[in-house]
């Protein structure tokens, strides 16, 4: 029987049952990788005795997980007792090339776990419920207490940028560029990247004072710390002066009167000739699949941001100064560009 063969009522009932108990394997994925499965699979610790004396877990318990990755394709096993990873668990492996080890970790912490679980009050309040969830104003106020999470906050990041930001730096030209600043930039992997492709231009970051050490370190190990300079500040107060600020997953972060100050700031400082690069995720049709809509009700409940669509960028853009003059594509990203609008 194939899945043509299943009459479209079981078929819906089989889906819906998939989205109801999505959260189960996003816990799932959430102990796969904090207990290092995919590395352990490829080192060949492929057994649960191995690894759950490893990882000073439960056996029984962790042979009924590797059983259960086994069968949501993470893994396949002979004789039930010998596992050896499959590629699909090989995203979580930390050495991974575009890694997702750090994004399934942090994305299912208590930090998003558990304003997530009061979702459909950010549907009925239209705020989101990280204060009633933690008792924080923002997301950042709750990493800010706890560094652990905000490290690995940071690092999922950096999953997610990674394999991005060559594609951002190569659809922005930086000719006669002095200064590329990542507002809000994280570890920086995109002013790096930018760095790496451009080998004349200076960079930094400008972060939250207790994150930026991280921006720093990445530039030394790239080799870059002499063109690189990292600021830690707060992009409502001031944001230094460069030439091109980018602006990646931050606008997303904020609602409207939030994202034009963080764009006057950018304007008031923007040296002449100067860009300001949004990079964010841009909302399309109605029912169009993909990242942005799904992302749009994360910023509901995280954060009080929207995902935007080109329009709406448009808007902020007027009311801080500035003019679009550019969109290019890069991956699931839009580059838009923007010039002061006189
Ligand atoms: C969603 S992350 C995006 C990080 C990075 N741009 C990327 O795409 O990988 C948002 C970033 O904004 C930073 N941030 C939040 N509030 C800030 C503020 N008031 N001033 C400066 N940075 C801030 C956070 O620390 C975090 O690194």
């Amino acid at each position: 029987m194939t899945t043509a063969d299943i009459p479209a009522e079981a078929r819906d009932h089989q889906r819906m049952m998939g989205m109801v108990t999505g959260y189960w394997v996003t816990q799932i994925v959430r102990a796969a990788a904090l207990y290092n499965l995919a590395d352990h699979l490829a080192s060949g610790t492929n057994t649960p005795e191995a690894i759950a004396d490893a990882e000073s877990t439960d056996p029984d318990a962790t042979r009924r997980l590797l059983r259960t990755c086994a069968s949501l394709g993470l893994m396949t096993s002979q004789d039930g007792v010998h596992f050896t990873g499959t590629s699909l668990l090989g995203t979580l492996r930390k050495d991974a090339p575009n890694s997702l080890h750090h994004f399934a970790v942090s994305q299912s912490a208590p930090g998003h776990w558990l304003p997530w679980g009061r979702f459909p009050e950010a549907v009925r309040t239209g705020e989101h419920q990280v204060t009633a969830a933690h008792a924080d104003a923002s997301i950042f106020d709750y990493f800010a207490r706890r560094p652990e999470e905000a490290s690995l906050f940071t690092e999922s990041m950096t999953n997610l940028s990674v394999a991005a930001a060559g594609d951002i730096a190569a659809v922005l030209d930086t000719e006669g560029v002095k200064l590329a600043l990542d507002v809000g930039g994280a570890a920086g992997h995109v002013v790096r990247a930018m760095m790496k492709a451009d080998p004349e231009l200076h960079g930094g970051v400008l972060d939250l004072p207790h994150i930026v050490p991280a921006a720093a370190e990445a530039a030394r190990a790239d080799g870059m710390a002499e063109r690189f300079t990292v600021v830690g500040g707060d992009f409502f107060e001031e944001v230094p002066p460069a030439d091109l600020y980018v602006l990646k997953y931050i606008l997303h972060d904020w609602d409207d009167d939030s994202c034009v100050r963080i764009l006057k700031n950018c304007a008031s400082s923007l040296l002449e000739g100067g860009r300001v690069v949004v990079v964010d995720h841009l909302v399309g049709a109605v029912g169009e699949p993909g990242l942005a809509p799904l992302m749009d009700m994360n910023m509901l409940g995280m954060t009080g941001g929207r995902e935007r669509e080109t329009a709406e960028f448009d808007a902020l853009f007027a009311a801080a100064g500035l003019r679009r003059v550019k969109v290019s594509t890069a991956g699931a990203f839009a580059v838009i560009e923007a010039v002061p609008a006189a």
